[in-house]
């Protein structure tokens, strides 16, 4: 019997490198025989990238706090049933660029929402699929807003206020407060070379 994969989320703010980590830390992982599905949030099956569409673009007041919750909430149960519980199940690790703890700290820390409500709704869609392993890319203070600011491709949630993402960052670091053992703080401030030394060290304890 093949025995279950693992399940790791890469989290952050906006600009902190994330996506090229999440190809890295693949990488890494691969390179030590691992078999690693990447995928991303919001979006990764079908469905949920048009409920991405829907829920990146347009203006502002398109959605209330609670639909937008209930959209990703909605997005992630499928992104869970097509494309992660079956990868885990096949023995696949598998690598997700976002998942949970963004409704968490953005819908529900920055959004008004709270973390606990979120996470209830959320509890409904994911069932037993929740990360092993969960790795947040922070930034000192400022450094990923200044640079997120001067990208022009914003979208509805990326281009929020300051105070906004403030508010996100500031949960992210709740959340690894809260669940050491799953949530972990990695400084992205380095290299990229040694962020990426840094993720593969953070689920050293996973690798077989
Ligand atoms: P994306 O283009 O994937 O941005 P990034 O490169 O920052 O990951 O857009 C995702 C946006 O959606 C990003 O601003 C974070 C936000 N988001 C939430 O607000 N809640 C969520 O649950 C998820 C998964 C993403």
């Amino acid at each position: 019997m093949t025995s279950r994969g693992r399940f790791i989320t890469l989290e952050g703010g906006e600009g902190a490198g994330k996506s090229t980590q999440v190809k890295a830390l693949a990488e890494a992982l691969r390179d030590r025989g691992i078999d690693v599905l990447v995928t991303r949030e919001p979006g990764g099956s079908e469905g949920a990238e048009k409920i991405r569409e829907l829920l990146l673009a347009g203006p502002e007041e398109r959605w209330g706090a609670r639909a937008e919750a209930l959209l990703f909430a909605a997005a992630r149960a499928d992104h869970v049933e097509k494309t992660i519980a079956p990868a885990l199940e096949a023995g696949r690790w598998v690598v997700s660029d976002r998942f949970v703890d963004s409704s968490l700290a953005y819908q529900g820390g920055a959004g008004g929402l709270g973390i606990e409500a979120v996470r209830e709704i959320n509890a409904f869609g994911i069932g037993q699929c929740f990360p092993d392993r969960t790795l947040v890319l922070a930034l000192p203070e400022g450094g990923a807003r200044a640079r997120a600011r001067d990208n022009e491709e914003s979208d509805r949630i990326g281009g929020r206020p300051e105070g906004y993402h403030q508010k996100v960052d500031l949960a992210f670091r709740l959340l690894a407060a809260e669940e050491p053992d799953r949530v972990r703080l990695v400084d992205a401030s380095g290299r990229a070379d040694e962020v990426t030394r840094c993720l593969v060290e953070a689920v050293a304890d996973m690798l077989p």
